[in-house]
């Protein structure tokens, strides 16, 4: 058990939050910055990935692509996905510009968490909006952020529509639906791009763990 004077001194100089708690030291880590493990090796730097595109355009798949092979490497993996995010941490959110800004404000602020405590984040979200994938993106320290479009034309997300909601939207029956009644904007400088209109999925899951292992 924590002493009470221990907990006091920990509080004292805990958070210091100013629109950036990565600046928070972690104590299971090793430096200022939470990044580096404390045997001074950087094998426990933590990385978000941030996958973002249309319904339908594969983030969901690719995510759990990603993460299986990566946590048979010996990796630890949490995956964030929208669709589960909305039935538990987000649930009180709709789909109105401020509730998707704040979905995706939570979504990054878990996965920065995660990513300083050493974990890989592999978010798969719409996440529609360029200025809320950049907040995300302030949080992390650079180059441990790799945002990726996951870039399928409207029409073939449409043609594949799983869940069907490209048909209710058309039918109007979701008002503010991404890509046919509410924006998408995609990345200007996504650190990688996948066609998953063009190369099948084991490939654009290669290309993505190339981005990664690039990572260090
Ligand atoms: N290259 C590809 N990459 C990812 N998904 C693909 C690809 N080709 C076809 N698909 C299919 O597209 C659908 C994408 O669904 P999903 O991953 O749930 O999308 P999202 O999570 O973006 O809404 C899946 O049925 C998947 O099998
Ligand atoms: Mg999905």
């Amino acid at each position: 058990m924590m002493s009470a004077e221990e907990s006091a001194r920990i509080h004292a100089g805990g958070p210091q939050i100013e629109g950036k708690f990565w600046l928070i030291a972690n104590p299971c880590c090793g430096d200022e910055d939470g990044m580096t493990s404390a045997t001074g090796s950087n094998r426990s730097m933590g990385l978000v990935v941030w996958l973002t595109g249309l319904s339908a355009s594969g983030k969901s798949t690719l995510a759990n692509a990603l993460a299986a092979v990566l946590r048979a490497e010996g990796q630890t993996v949490v995956v964030l996905d929208g669709d589960l995010l909305r039935a538990g941490l987000c649930r009180d959110l709709g789909f109105s510009e401020s509730d998707r800004m704040e979905n995706v404000r939570r979504a990054g602020a878990v996965a920065a968490l995660l990513a300083q405590s050493g974990v890989i984040c592999i978010a798969a979200l719409i996440s529609p909006f360029a200025s809320s994938r950049d907040a995300v993106r302030k949080q992390v320290p650079a180059g441990r952020f790799l945002e990726v479009f996951v870039d399928a034309p409207l029409e073939l997300c449409e043609k594949r529509d799983p869940k069907g909601l490209y048909a209710r939207a058309r039918r109007g029956e979701i008002p503010t639906f991404t890509g046919v009644s509410s924006p998408y904007e995609p990345p200007a400088a996504a650190e990688c791009v996948v066609r998953t209109g063009e190369i099948p999925i084991q490939e654009a899951t290669d290309l993505i763990l190339a981005r990664i292992r690039a990572k260090g």
